[in-house]
């Protein structure tokens, strides 16, 4: 199988990684950059929990391919806790419905803050039902069943 090299950036900094024309973009945050934000639950795009930042988009990194990462912006949830871009997203979640996030176990925590910051993003006068909809992709992977 044909190989290939990508540069894109992510937390920031610019990062280089190759493999298979397969090789997915979680396995590289996870394997080659050790970024444990990005969690594998499903593998098939319906829990995610692998969600990260993509061109200022939540998109589920189990389902994209590194070669479509070539000079794109991936922000981790690691990324999004210390990026100066999200300073205030902890207080805008707050006011707009903490709740659905308390809800949760924790394990799902990462892939909901990149739904949220994704929402925060495109959308700053979201309101809860609004972040509720943001939530709506991120499924229970713990086995206690918390959904939204
Ligand atoms: S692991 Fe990617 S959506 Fe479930």
């Amino acid at each position: 199988m044909p190989s290939v090299r990508v540069r894109f950036r992510v937390n920031g900094e610019w990062v280089q990684a190759q493999g298979p024309l397969d090789r997915r973009l979680i396995d590289v945050l996870r394997q080659d950059l050790r970024l444990p934000g990005p969690l594998e639950g499903c593998g098939q795009g319906e829990c995610g929990s692998c969600l990260v930042l993509f061109n200022q988009k939540a998109v589920n990194a189990c389902l994209l391919p590194l070669f479509a990462a070539a000079d794109a912006e991936v922000f981790t949830a690691e990324g999004i806790a210390g990026a100066r871009a999200f300073a205030g997203l902890p207080g805008w979640i707050r006011r707009r419905g903490l709740a659905e996030v308390q809800r949760r176990c924790g394990r799902c925590a990462p892939g909901m803050l990149v739904a949220l910051a994704g929402l925060y993003l495109g959308n700053p006068e979201a309101e809860a039902e609004e972040l509720a909809d943001a939530l709506s992709g991120n499924r229970c992977t713990c086995g206690t069943g918390a959904r939204p």
